[in-house]
């Protein structure tokens, strides 16, 4: 939108608006995803811990989405990504996952990768836009009747 301030900040566990972001992000997440795909986390214990890190995006001040990943020494998982209803369709997802995968690209990292429900359309087109590739087929990953793809961005191959 003409105008807006859209604002993409990494969270750090020392930062003053940590409990207003990460209240902010829980409730986004528990509306978002279903209840048996949102498993229970603190996201308090998540985020303190060094290998796994936030970014999230404001939009004139409002919460409007987040990524969330976690990192070994050379490969990253992104964990949760979503962006709020009413600012989707306008690229914020692709900023968000450009964020994260650039994020990535500054360390050893070579591999990113993530779990995704296939009939998440939205979600599975914006990762092959960013050439995430279908690697496995994950029968009952989610539940007994919902299945994951692994997909994979490898940095060396491009
Ligand atoms: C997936 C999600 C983060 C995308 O956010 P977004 O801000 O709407 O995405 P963008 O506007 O940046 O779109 C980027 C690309 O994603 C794909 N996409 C996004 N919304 C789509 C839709 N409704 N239908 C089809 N493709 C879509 C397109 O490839 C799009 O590129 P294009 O605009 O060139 O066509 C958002 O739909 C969301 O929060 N979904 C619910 C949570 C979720 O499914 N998370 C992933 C769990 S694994």
């Amino acid at each position: 939108m003409a105008g807006s301030s859209v604002v993409l900040t990494e969270l750090h566990w020392n930062s003053t608006s940590w409990a207003k972001v990460v209240g902010e992000i829980a409730s986004l997440e528990k509306k978002t995803f279903p209840e048996h795909q949102s498993y229970p986390r603190s996201f308090d214990d998540e985020l303190k811990n060094k290998n796994n890190g936030l970014i999230y995006m404001e939009i004139n001040g409002d919460l409007a989405g987040y990524v969330m990943y976690s990192c070994t020494s050379f490969s990253a998982i992104i964990t949760a990504i979503a962006v709020k209803e009413n600012y989707r369709r306008q690229g914020h997802g692709d900023a968000l996952l450009k964020a994260v995968i650039k994020k990535c690209r500054s360390k050893l990292i070579n591999r990113v990768s993530l779990h995704v429900d296939p009939l998440r359309t939205p979600a599975m087109n914006l990762y092959k836009k960013l050439g995430f590739e279908i690697e496995t087929l994950l029968k009952g990953y989610y539940s007994l009747d919902r299945d994951a793809y692994m997909m994979c961005l490898d940095f060396d191959e491009e």
